[in-house]
């Protein structure tokens, strides 16, 4: 007990640890960080989803989305320019239908002159250089929502990659240079890959949702292509079980046995491990989508002051390169591109 207060003066006298190593010297200075940092952002990156809806020089904001908008197919244009002005390499399109135009069997998919179609053909015209990627399910046409045809309120496979392979052929001959099949029946990228060089698009190519899961976090995009009130039901039948990760290996081997150029982990953040696990056991081009209810969480908390929304992107976009992705589908795609552009 008497020693005590000595300890105590002692170690005021020599405060020094002895440390041969110390982490904290390579972080003295935004200079010595710059110089050890192992990921870095870049807008070749980035791929920008945008949704198009029918009418004429109107914006119409998502609520559950702040800060993104539907647009019509002239304002979809002046975003496919402010995105090759930012050096964004590709964007990627979902169309809001009319109600009236949805039926049981997404019969709209199939035109030529649906709203997607129309967006590809208008932007490939004023912008030929900007990759366009085209989504192939039918949610968006369906009355009930979901993204294969029903019977007896099961979803059909075979009958449903039927109909995406006219869906893709249809983009594919709108001009579309991706096509991106994110509705998770089985053997679709076979089928659609053998489609598209039958039909003289061999240079067209696919990145499939490969390990799509079934998601809370899809619910603002649902708002925004107007199939969250009308969806019937879950599609935990199609999309993966979020518990599982071995099986997000089985689904990207067999999209890239089927012909797959680029795969695909959906959601984004809370599926890091999947990307990673993906990465480094195929070394395949390996996307992520940062999708809409992980928007709407740093948006909406930085609308109400809870967080820097800025600096929150900016951390969960560098997050998955640093799990392994080459590249992000993201909301965030103009803001972070003009936070690059800003500080190169
Ligand atoms: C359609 C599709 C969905 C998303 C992309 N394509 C929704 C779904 O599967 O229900 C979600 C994208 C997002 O939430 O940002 N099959």
């Amino acid at each position: 007990l008497r020693d005590a207060p000595r300890r105590q003066t002692d170690a005021l006298a020599s405060p020094s640890l002895d440390l041969t190593i110390r982490m904290r010297r390579n972080r003295k200075s935004e200079w010595a960080r710059r110089l050890v940092r192992e990921n870095v952002l870049t807008t070749d990156d980035l791929i920008w989803p945008m949704f198009v809806v029918d009418g004429h020089n109107t914006r119409t904001p998502v609520a559950s989305m702040p800060g993104v908008d539907r647009l019509t197919v002239d304002q979809i244009v002046r975003d496919a320019e402010r995105a090759a002005k930012l050096n964004i390499p590709c964007i990627a399109l979902f169309p809001f239908t009319e109600p009236s135009l949805r039926d049981e069997q997404g019969s709209e998919a199939l035109n030529p002159d649906n709203l997607v179609c129309q967006a590809v053909r208008a932007i490939k015209k004023e912008f030929p250089d900007i990759g366009v990627l085209c989504d192939v399910a039918l949610d968006p046409f369906t009355s009930h929502g979901h993204d294969g045809l029903i019977e007896g309120g099961k979803i059909l496979n075979d009958e449903t990659v039927a109909v995406l392979v006219k869906q893709a052929l249809t983009q594919a001959e709108a001009g579309c240079d991706v096509i991106a099949p994110s509705d998770m029946m089985d053997g679709r990228i076979g089928a659609i890959r053998e489609a598209l060089d039958d039909n003289g698009f061999g240079d067209v190519q696919i990145m499939s949702y490969a390990a799509k899961y079934a998601s809370a976090f899809y619910g603002p995009f649902r708002d925004a292509i107007g199939s969250a009130k009308t969806l019937t039901g879950d599609k935990r039948t199609y999309q993966m079980d979020s518990a599982n990760s071995d099986e997000a290996l089985r689904e990207v081997e067999l999209d890239i046995a089927e012909g797959a150029d680029m795969v695909m982990v959906k959601p984004g953040m809370p599926y890091l491990d999947i990307v990673r696990r993906v990465k480094d056991h195929f070394a395949m081009p390996t996307f992520v989508y940062q999708v809409s209810g992980e928007y709407a969480m740093i948006a909406g908390a930085a609308a109400n002051g809870w967080i820097d929304g800025e600096r929150a992107m900016m951390e969960s976009l560098v997050g998955f390169k640093r799990a392994g992705a080459d590249g992000i589908l993201t909301y965030f795609a103009p803001k972070a591109a003009e936070k690059i552009k800003a500080e190169s």
